[in-house]
């Protein structure tokens, strides 16, 4: 973050979301660079995987003022995992469109917890960063994580699939969700 700039933070009923500090991400691999986390995310990552994460959301904040926010409950000030928007930016994927992504360390999935950040996250798409549509993207295996695209009211977007081999071996195709200002405001 830029010197003078302010902290991003939104609050929600039992979260906050809020700008990374450098000292968020020892705890936030401590807690979620487990099997079951990155099960669908390229396994647990060392620690060129893990410098190469945290320089993408840290562009993603230098870039466009919005990144995979951290995600704090309020009740404890506990690191519960990110939650947030970028742009769009896999290759072969479609580039440069409003993305919604989550990730929860594994004892506070069930709760609820990344459907309020993500409610959050999507108000803010369309109202503070302006955005006409919002993508989220996941491998076909994670159904937890479509699971919750499809919660959240995203539709299905088979013309913005593509294959990539980062995520499962098994399975290379990436499959898309979106939902538009309109969708998401009709959802509300
Ligand atoms: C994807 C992920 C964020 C989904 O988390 P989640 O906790 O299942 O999602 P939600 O916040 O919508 O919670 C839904 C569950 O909470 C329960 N719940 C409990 N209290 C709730 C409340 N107050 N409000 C809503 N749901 C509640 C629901 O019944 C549901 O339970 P179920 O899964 O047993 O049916 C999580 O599995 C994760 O972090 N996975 C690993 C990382 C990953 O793969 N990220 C995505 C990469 S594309």
């Amino acid at each position: 973050m830029g010197e003078g700039e302010t902290e991003f933070r939104h609050e929600t009923a039992r979260l906050v979301l809020r700008d990374w500090r450098k000292s968020d991400w020892p705890e936030f691999w401590r807690l979620t660079n487990t099997p079951a986390v990155m099960r669908w995310l390229g396994g647990v990552q060392d620690a060129a995987g893990r410098m190469a994460a945290e320089e993408r959301v840290e562009g993603y904040r230098r870039d466009h003022g919005h990144t995979f926010w951290v995600l704090e409950r309020k009740d404890d000030a506990a690191l519960l995992g990110f939650c947030g928007l970028k742009r769009s930016n896999q290759p072969g994927g479609p580039q440069d469109m409003m993305e919604v992504g989550w990730r929860l360390r594994e004892d506070a999935w069930g709760q609820g917890y990344a459907k309020e950040a993500a409610t959050a996250a999507l108000d803010l798409a369309f109202g503070r960063f302006g955005a006409d549509e919002v993508i989220a993207l996941t491998v076909q295996g994670n159904t937890g994580s479509w699971g919750l695209m499809r919660r959240l009211g995203m539709e299905r977007r088979e013309d913005l699939d593509f294959d990539s081999a980062d995520f499962d071996p098994e399975n290379p195709r990436i499959i898309a969700y979106a939902i538009s200002r309109e969708g998401w405001q009709a959802a509300a």
